[in-house]
This record gives C-alpha cells, sequence and structure tokens, in this order.
C-alpha cells in the first residue's frame, strides 16, 4: 500500500492579469487529496470519498460506473492510471477539497496519484518531474486549459510568484479563511471574457492588469514583514479592480462584505476565476472565528486554513 497527499492552493493575487503575463501572486493551503493505490490481482478499481461527491466506485476494468458524476472526478486519475501502465491495483481518493471551487482540487489529485503510483511501481520521480508530468495529465484531461501554476503549487508548496516564469518565494505561512459560495464556476468561460474586454477596451483593461501586478509585487514585501492591515487593504483594492474585470459574482461579493463587516476582515476579495467559487479574508487578531460565523451567516461554507503549506509528500500506512 502507497499513500501519498498534496496541497490546494489559493490565488491571494493577480488572477486574471496573469493571463496577460502580470505578476501573480499563490500559495499552497493545508487542505489536501489523499490517494492509495493498493494491490489488488484482476482488478482496477477507484473509489473517491471528497466533501462534494461521497462514496462511488469505477471499475475501470468493466467500466461501470456507480453515477454519472463519478466520470468527472475519476477522469484524473484514469488518465494518471493509464501514464503508469497500472494493473492489479486500487486507488483510492480522499479529499479535503470542494470541486470546482477554484481551490486546485483537480491539480493536487493529480500530483498525489502521480507519486503514489509511481512510487508503488518503485520508481524516484523528482519533483520537477513530479510536477511536470501532473500539469501535462491534467492539461490532457481538460482539453488543453490548464495552469501550471496549481500543478506546481501542488507539489511544491509554500508560495509562487507567477508571471511568464514560476519562482518560488521564501514566505511565512498566514493563515487566512476561505469562504465558498458553493456556486461551480467556469474559468475557461471568465477568463474569455475578461480577454474580450481587454480587447475591446485595453486603454482602460491595461491600467487595471497593471495595477493588479503593482499589488502583487507589493504583497510580497508585506507578507515578509507581516504588515497584516496593509496586506487587507491590498486585498480590499485587488478585489475592487476584479469587479471593474466584471469576474464578481452576487454570492461572492455578498461572502466580500459580511467577511469585512460582523467579520471584521482586515481585507477579503474573491480567488480564482471568479463567477462563483471561493473568496479569501484575513482574519483580523483573534478574528478568525467570528469570520467564519460571518461567512458562514452568509450563506457561505468556511475553511480556515494556513498558506505557505508543504507540499506533496508520502504518507505513511495507517
Ligand atoms: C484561475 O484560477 C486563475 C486565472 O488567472 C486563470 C489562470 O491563471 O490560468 C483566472
Amino acid at each position: 500500500m502507497t499513500t501519498a497527499s498534496a496541497p490546494g492552493k489559493v490565488i491571494l493575487f493577480g488572477e486574471h492579469a496573469v493571463v496577460s503575463g502580470i505578476t501573480a501572486l499563490g500559495g499552497a493551503i493545508n487542505l489536501r487529496a489523499k490517494v492509495t493505490v493498493k494491490d489488488r490481482p484482476g482488478c482496477l478499481l477507484i473509489r473517491t470519498d471528497d466533501l462534494v461527491l461521497r462514496g462511488f466506485s469505477f471499475d475501470l476494468s468493466s467500466g461501470q460506473l456507480s453515477s454519472p458524476q463519478a466520470a468527472n472526478a475519476t477522469r484524473y486519475i484514469a488518465a494518471v492510471v493509464r501514464e503508469f501502465d497500472a494493473r492489479n491495483i486500487q486507488v483510492e481518493v480522499e479529499s479535503d477539497l470542494p470541486l470546482a471551487a477554484g481551490l486546485g482540487s483537480s491539480a493536487a489529485v493529480v500530483v498525489a496519484a502521480v507519486t503514489a503510483l509511481s512510487r508503488h511501481q518503485g520508481q524516484e520521480l523528482s519533483d520537477k518531474e513530479i510536477a511536470a508530468t501532473s500539469y501535462r495529465l491534467e492539461k490532457e484531461v481538460q482539453h488543453g486549459l490548464a495552469s501550471p501554476t496549481d500543478t506546481a503549487l501542488a507539489t511544491f508548496g509554500g508560495y509562487l510568484s507567477v508571471s511568464k516564469e514560476i519562482s518560488a518565494l521564501d514566505l511565512l505561512p498566514i493563515e487566512i479563511v476561505v469562504g465558498w459560495t458553493g456556486v461551480p464556476h467556469d474559468t475557461k468561460y471568465e477568463v474569455e471574457k475578461v480577454q474580450a474586454l481587454r480587447r475591446d477596451h485595453p486603454d482602460l483593461v491595461d491600467p487595471i492588469f497593471q495595477a493588479i501586478g503593482t499589488i502583487s509585487e507589493r504583497a510580497v514585501s508585506l507578507i515578509r514583514e507581516q504588515k497584516t492591515a496593509d496586506l487587507g487593504q491590498m486585498m480590499n483594492i485587488n478585489h475592487g479592480l476584479l469587479e471593474a474585470l466584471g469576474v464578481s459574482s452576487r454570492e461572492l461579493s455578498e461572502l466580500v462584505y459580511a467577511a469585512r463587516g460582523a467579520g471584521g476582515a482586515l481585507g477579503a476579495k474573491l480567488t480564482g476565476a471568479g463567477g462563483g467559487g471561493c473568496m479569501i479574508a484575513l482574519p483580523g487578531l483573534g478574528r478568525t472565528e467570528a469570520l467564519m460565523t460571518a461567512i458562514r451567516q452568509a450563506r457561505g461554507v468556511s475553511f480556515r486554513v494556513n498558506v505557505g503549506s508543504e507540499g506533496v509528500r508520502m504518507e505513511r500506512d495507517p
């Protein structure tokens, strides 16, 4: 039996602008996906148990699905199984990460599966190889649309600065609260919408992207110097700019305003592509519980997370 786990991620600053080469800042979070591979002669079985879809199985050898959603959730594992030409195994997936929420759940599952399956076969892949293979597979499953940031954060952990290149940043972990609207989002749709806005109004959108890039770069030194009030202000400005780009939604804005109001957050913004998915908020000192309650009262699901968490790792057998 071989088990590996990998973290999800949040984009702290710079989403959408990064598509046009502007700097974004992302961090791995301590919500993880865990993949276990067991020998099971004559079988190729995938079981998943996550927040959204509980307890279904998919037998690859017979092609039998226990639900239509099983095909969606297992296609990532099926791609990894094919890549390693694995047989006579059972793969189990457990995840703390909600699906289609912008928290990098598919990248975490792919990275954990690549690590667990390769190790189960006696291969020692480097982190660089794990990140590259996982990115290729995630992109293949998602028909060409995947961000190398998600698989890099799931592999290396910590914080990454992303522009045309991806580089690791040495920063201390910070605690934030994630609020999930429960509304699935469509990254491709939101990205295309913003890029179309840029084509129509480059004189308006380019300065917004530039301002977002300045925020991402300023945020690195604010995290380093632990200037949380200023960091919160950067979140608020970044959210306003994302609103201007048209990627917030009623549900996201309600969570953002609840976080800043009753939740006493130092700052709050949507994270990822927008249109649904999640927002993040920076708690005031001793106010984390109040912040989580405020998000729940505004009909969100709240998670307390540490940003800058550990990347992929092997888990010991129970
Ligand atoms: C989505 O998580 C972040 C976007 O910037 C798209 C991307 O970077 O691939 C909206």
